[in-house]
């Protein structure tokens, strides 16, 4: 019996309190409580030198895909190890007519650091209580404290009233009844063109849709929002205001009817890089690449990131979110989310390296263990 005690307390004593020196992709990841990282499609910010990993905090059973607890945070030093900070924005739980009401779908939430106003700024993909995924809005919130709490600031559609810096003729005509009507959701549900093309006119004055999304900020502190819009064909890069807290009204459209979602948004040596998934729900697809000189374009598509085994499916996994690592030159992490789609809390996060090849084209290889 004594022995079977000591074996279970050695057990118990090496998972719950060891030190982690490696990424295991695809394993549980626990926290310095040994819980699974609560934190999917998620994204970090690094400051003062802490790593905040902040994401979607699920929970276990029939309600995985709703916000029922809110945005997790984790800090970190190493990128190893990650002590669970709690919830860092929580949803509503009281009033269910509320913006981000317990229930609702609150997803891919990211934060960034304005250093004008010190403040953190949240931005998510934010759907209402009861409503699916129709209203399509993004959400804001602020907080003092890297951890929070976040307070809710504002919900809304981006960019009502005003057309992309690449607007074409043909937006600006009066928009069909057809795509008007309500819309299906999937890839063949588009009226024929030319109106198939022109969902964003018919969304211009009451804002463009905005689901799947990322923040980047450049090196002069522009901040953009990058975000799948009309009804996910298309991706929108939007610039910020100087406080983070809303649109400045310039917008870029890119790979228009491509159906991207989890799209990720890098700099490296001067170039911008996109990686991104196909829409096709929980289930993975091959991911896509591309790269530009400009944050506003031309973005020239790379293909599939992902070499060798597994590589048409995303080694199983959905971008995040790319962290370019601290203090080590040209290193670039790959995260992405492993969903279970029948038991969301149990999605297992995916963190590979990011090699670039003699073109500077980012590649994704299978690593069953690595280390920085
Ligand atoms: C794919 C998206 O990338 C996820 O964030 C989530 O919205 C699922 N679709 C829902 O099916």
């Amino acid at each position: 019996m004594k022995t079977i005690l000591t074996l279970l307390f050695a057990i118990i004593f090496s998972t719950v309190f060891s030190q982690q020196k490696s990424f295991k992709p695809g394993a549980i990841w626990p926290d310095n409580n040994g819980v699974h990282i609560n934190a999917h499609g998620g994204g970090i910010l690094f400051h003062k030198g802490i790593y905040y990993w902040y994401g979607e905090h699920k929970v276990a059973g029939k309600n995985g895909g709703l916000a029922m607890v809110g945005v997790s945070c984790y800090s970190s030093r190493d990128l190893y190890n990650w002590r669970d900070e709690g919830t860092a924005l929580k949803v509503n739980e009281i009033d269910s007519l509320n913006d981000i009401a317990k229930g609702c779908i609150l997803e891919r939430a990211k934060v960034i650091y304005n250093a004008k106003t010190k403040k953190y700024v949240m931005w998510f993909h934010l759907d209402l209580k009861g409503k699916n995924y129709d209203a399509a809005r993004s959400g804001v919130a602020v907080s003092d404290n890297p951890t929070g709490p976040f307070t809710f600031v504002n919900s809304f559609r981006p960019n009502a009233g005003y057309w992309p810096v690449n607007v074409q003729p043909f937006h600006k005509k009066p928009v069909a009844s057809t795509v008007k009507e309500k819309y299906c959701g999937g890839k063949g549900c588009l009226p024929a063109p030319p109106d198939s093309l022109n969902i964003l006119g018919r969304d211009f004055k009451g804002g463009q849709m905005a689901r799947d999304m990322n923040l980047f900020v450049d090196d002069d502190g522009s901040a953009y929002h990058i975000y799948s819009s009309e009804e996910n064909s298309t991706v929108h890069i939007s610039k910020l205001t100087d406080d983070y807290l809303s649109y400045s009204g310039q917008y870029f459209r890119v790979f228009s009817e491509r159906y991207m979602e989890g799209a990720v948004l890098f700099k490296r040596k001067s170039k911008y890089y996109i990686i991104a998934s196909d829409c096709t729900g929980w289930a993975p697809n091959a991911a896509r690449s591309a790269v530009a000189d400009q944050i506003f374009g031309t973005w020239t598509e790379l293909g599939n990131p992902c070499v060798g085994e597994g590589s048409d499916l995303t080694f199983k996994s959905q971008s995040t979110f790319v962290l370019p690592v601290q203090g080590k030159k040209d290193t670039f992490i790959f995260m992405g989310d492993r969903w279970a789609d029948k038991n969301l809390i149990d999605s297992r996060h995916i963190w590979l390296p990011i090699k670039f090849n003699e073109k500077g084209n980012p590649i994704l290889e299978w690593k069953d263990e690595w280390s920085l």
